[in-house]
């Protein structure tokens, strides 16, 4: 997965709490102090699972607690100022989350047989949409924590629920 993403996290960490809390979930994921977390290219993904489990843990927080804080950090603060080609002429979270496909395969372009997720969306009535989740890094919490920070972002009140693994359903105002 794209390092960035652990940047993103560690942005978090350090203004939500303190670099020292950053520093404690490094050393608990057995991962050295002094790393340079390169943005654009792959960071193996079984680094960055091990740095969300070792967040909940020294944070003491559970993992969808955790992948709100993700959610909202990333939407309101860290990619409005890295990724602002991608907020520009888009006025509502329901544009915004129907755009996530072309994002995600614009954004992983540079890597060579990068996985990033990807999404079905399925209208149940003219509010509700399911999002079904396809990709195998089991991470749906973070997809409902970056759904509700998209909310945020708009300063929309979405109800976001988890249907199942795969499936989450979004209900707009
Ligand atoms: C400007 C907005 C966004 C950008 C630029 C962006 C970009 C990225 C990037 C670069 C990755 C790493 C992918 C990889 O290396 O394979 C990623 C992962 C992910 N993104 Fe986004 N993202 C954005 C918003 C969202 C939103 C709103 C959602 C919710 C629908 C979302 C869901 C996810 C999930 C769940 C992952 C984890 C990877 C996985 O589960 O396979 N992203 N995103």
């Amino acid at each position: 997965m794209k390092g960035i993403i652990a940047i993103c996290l560690k942005n978090m960490i350090k203004d939500n709490y303190s670099i020292e809390k950053w520093n404690e979930i490094l050393e608990l994921s057995d991962i050295d102090p002094y790393i340079i977390i390169n943005a654009v290219q792959d960071f193996d993904d079984d680094i960055i699972l091990k740095m969300v489990d070792s967040t909940c843990k020294v944070l003491n927080i559970s993992l969808e607690q955790a992948a709100d804080a993700f959610g909202e950090y990333w939407m309101k603060t860290f990619a409005p100022k890295i990724y602002e080609v991608y907020f520009r002429e888009v006025e509502s979270a329901k544009d915004f989350i129907l755009k996530m496909n072309k994002v995600h395969s614009s954004v992983t372009s540079n890597i060579p047989n990068a996985k990033p997720p990807k999404f079905k969306y399925e209208w149940k009535d003219d509010r509700t949409l399911v999002i079904e989740y396809i990709s195998h890094r089991n991470l749906i919490d973070i997809m409902i924590g970056l759904i509700r920070g998209v909310g945020k972002y708009f300063d929309e009140e979405l109800k976001v629920r988890k249907l199942s693994d795969t499936k989450a359903e979004v209900v707009f105002p």
